[in-house]
């Protein structure tokens, strides 16, 4: 088993934000070869871009649905495809790469709808698929030693989340929006019908599951479409009702004047809290009652062993966003290595967020959509 893995990329050509992210995460592991790629982009474009990037002429392809049929039927099948394309295309490829009995990770909101999600679960099941779904920011060493005081009950029982993500990219997009010039994230054709609830708020609902477990009971939302040019929500403020009773607020926004990317999450328990701040990932905080609060060091020795084995350089050495899908991709190669070995892989052992968070993301969205439209009036979430 000392031969690299191979996978193949859809989307992430010149230009694009994350492809090139997961392609360097990748590399870092050094566990995997990218061997085929598929992106809409004009021919002479593309073939450039795919020798760039090592792949052969044969397997540089113009759709993922030529990539699905030509890479399927190979002796030597990749043993995962990467999708990376705007929301829209997500699902129809996964299923495609899936019928195939191709291993798939894909970027997040899952796709649109839960049957959609629903029918990829299925799918993944009938043809013994593994599936990762990126939620990048479970990736960060913090994020697992997050889990872990939480799975050690530090912080006690769960009473409140406070979740917030501001950005303010879409600012001076807004005013230059027209009907046929949009970013796609604020195309409902192409984004689904959340914009910022979907493309951020479904982040901060990853993370609160995957750290604390917690999954959402109901939630009332309201999505504000601010400025001229707005289409699709860009404000999002929720109220959250937990199974076990606990209650959360989320806020994100696209338009918060001076934030970049300020994911921050607060988890209260009856013990203790922890504060995670997604711009300053090295650190950790947390505040037991009746004591000083602390601030843990990614790297330092006093870590759990669960998040000390994603550690890649000494304190003082920031890592940050692409070592955060490194270890999403660390994650899935064991669990890929497993398969192949013909160990029984159950996914969630493995670390990586899985096909049934990518749901529970898109039932989230729809939820916080239906909610809105309604007069932002509690909706029951049914996972
Ligand atoms: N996990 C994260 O933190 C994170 C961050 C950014 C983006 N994302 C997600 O990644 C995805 C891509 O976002 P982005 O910002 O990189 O978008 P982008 O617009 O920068 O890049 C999209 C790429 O997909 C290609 N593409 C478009 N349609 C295609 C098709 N039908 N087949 C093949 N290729 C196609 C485009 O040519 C382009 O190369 C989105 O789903 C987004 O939500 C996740």
């Amino acid at each position: 088993m000392g031969e690299k893995l191979k996978y193949g990329m859809i989307g992430g050509g010149p230009g694009a934000f994350i492809g090139a992210v997961h392609r360097a995460a990748i590399r870092l592991n050094d566990e995997a070869d990218l061997v085929a790629w598929a992106d809409v982009i004009p021919e002479a474009e593309r073939l450039a871009a795919g020798r760039d990037m090592g792949v052969s002429d044969d397997r540089i392809y113009g759709s993922f649905e030529e990539m699905a049929a030509a890479e399927g039927s190979r002796a030597d099948k990749l043993d995962w495809v990467d999708i990376v394309t705007p929301n829209r295309f997500h699902a129809p490829a996964a299923k495609l790469f899936l019928e195939q009995g191709i291993n798939v990770a894909c970027e997040k909101p899952l796709c649109f709808t839960v049957d959609e999600a629903k029918d990829l679960i299925d799918t993944a099941k009938a043809h013994g698929c593994l599936f990762a779904v990126t939620y990048t920011y479970t990736g960060h060493v913090m994020a697992r030693e997050a889990r872990q005081l939480v799975r050690n009950g530090v912080i006690g029982d769960i009473r409140m989340v406070m979740g917030e993500y501001p950005q303010d990219w879409l600012l001076d997009t807004l005013e230059t929006i027209t009907e046929d010039n949009k970013p796609w994230r604020a195309d409902p054709k192409l984004s689904g019908r959340g914009a910022a609830v979907a493309d951020l708020g479904t982040h901060i609902e990853n993370w609160v599951n995957y750290v604390t477990g917690l999954k959402i009971d109901s939630l009332a939302c309201n999505l504000d479409v601010f400025g001229e040019g707005g289409v699709l929500d860009n404000n999002v403020e929720a109220l959250i009702r937990f199974e076990n009773g606990a209650t959360g607020i989320y806020w994100t926004s696209q338009v918060a004047i001076g934030f970049d990317n300020a994911l921050k999450i607060r988890i209260f328990g009856d013990k203790g809290t922890i504060e995670f701040v997604q711009e300053e990932n090295n650190y950790l905080k947390l505040s037991l009652r009746g004591e000083p609060p602390r601030v843990y060091s990614r790297g330092a020795g006093y870590l759990t062993p669960e998040a000390a084995a994603y550690v890649r350089v000494p304190t003082g050495h920031p890592e940050g966003l692409t070592e955060a899908f490194a270890n999403i991709y660390k994650d899935f190669a064991a669990a890929i290595k497993d398969k192949k070995t013909g160990k029984q892989v159950n996914e969630a052992d493995y670390g990586y967020p899985t096909l049934e968070m990518g749901l529970s993301g898109v039932e989230f969205f729809n939820k916080c959509v239906d909610s809105s439209e309604a007069g932002a009036t509690w909706v029951k979430v049914d996972y």
